[in-house]
């Protein structure tokens, strides 16, 4: 699995994500998009396939958690999207991550990419205690959820940069981490607290980055982008 720079496309519409996407227009490299719930939630799943039809590839990052019924079926309507990495809950147990997968295999056996949210980073310690009655120390419960997933067949999980090196010593090479939390060097961090460069996250073993205000909020989205691909990527 090749390394990407996944852009979080955050918009509220398909016209606000679209007037961003043109600027990428001609550009040898298109971006790998994300599309979260926002977006889905305002456009349906319409915006899937026109960002699809378009040329980009696809993280639809809405996070399913529910029975493994209700997951399964969930999940066979998102195949036929075509999008290429979707994700769920780890916490919603194997049983649900096994349904997970068998929603989402097409007949001729093809699926997109199946990862796991282990605890959100807006989790701490306090609050997982506290709210959750979870008291193993944090990244123990992130290591447990990522071994979950990988036993149940996932193919790797969303977790922080800091996290990607210890994620491949548990789950191995080939499991894939998808970080968020990502910053340059000289730039705004705004709500995210641990954060790395693209080029940090290259070194602790990374294989997406997932990007959105350094580059949506950049007063030059391609420079950011191709920043962002020079650091993570290319060096
Ligand atoms: O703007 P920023 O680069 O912080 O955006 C990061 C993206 O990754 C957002 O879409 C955010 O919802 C998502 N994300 C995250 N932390 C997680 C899971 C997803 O920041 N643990």
């Amino acid at each position: 699995m090749g390394k990407d720079v996944i852009v979080a496309c955050d918009f509220s519409s398909a016209e606000a994500t679209f007037t961003f996407l043109d600027r990428f227009i001609g550009l040898e490299r298109k971006p790998f998009v994300k599309i979260g719930m926002e977006l889905y939630y305002a456009e349906g799943p319409q915006i899937v396939r026109e960002i699809k039809r378009r040329g980009h590839k696809i993280f639809l990052d809405l996070k399913l958690h529910d029975i493994p019924n209700t997951v399964k079926k969930a999940m066979a309507v998102l195949s036929r999207l075509d999008a290429d990495i979707v994700n769920l809950h780890a916490a919603g147990t194997t049983a649900m991550m096994k349904a997970a997968l068998e929603g989402l295999t097409r007949e001729d056996g093809s699926r997109p990419l199946l990862i796991a949210v282990t605890q959100l980073t807006s989790t701490d310690q306090e609050s997982m205690e506290r709210d959750l009655l979870i008291d193993r120390p944090i990244g123990e419960v992130v290591m447990h959820y990522a071994k979950t997933a990988k036993d149940a067949g996932l193919d790797g999980v969303v977790c922080s940069p800091l996290e990607a090196g210890r994620v491949h010593e548990v789950c191995g090479a080939e499991f894939l981490t998808v970080t968020p939390g990502i910053r340059f060097a000289d730039g705004d961090r705004g709500d995210q607290k641990r954060v790395t460069t693209p080029a940090d996250a290259k070194a602790i073993g990374s294989d997406y980055i997932v990007v959105g205000r350094p580059i949506t909020a950049a007063a030059d989205p391609v420079a950011a982008y191709l920043r962002c691909v020079d650091e993570f990527v290319d060096r």
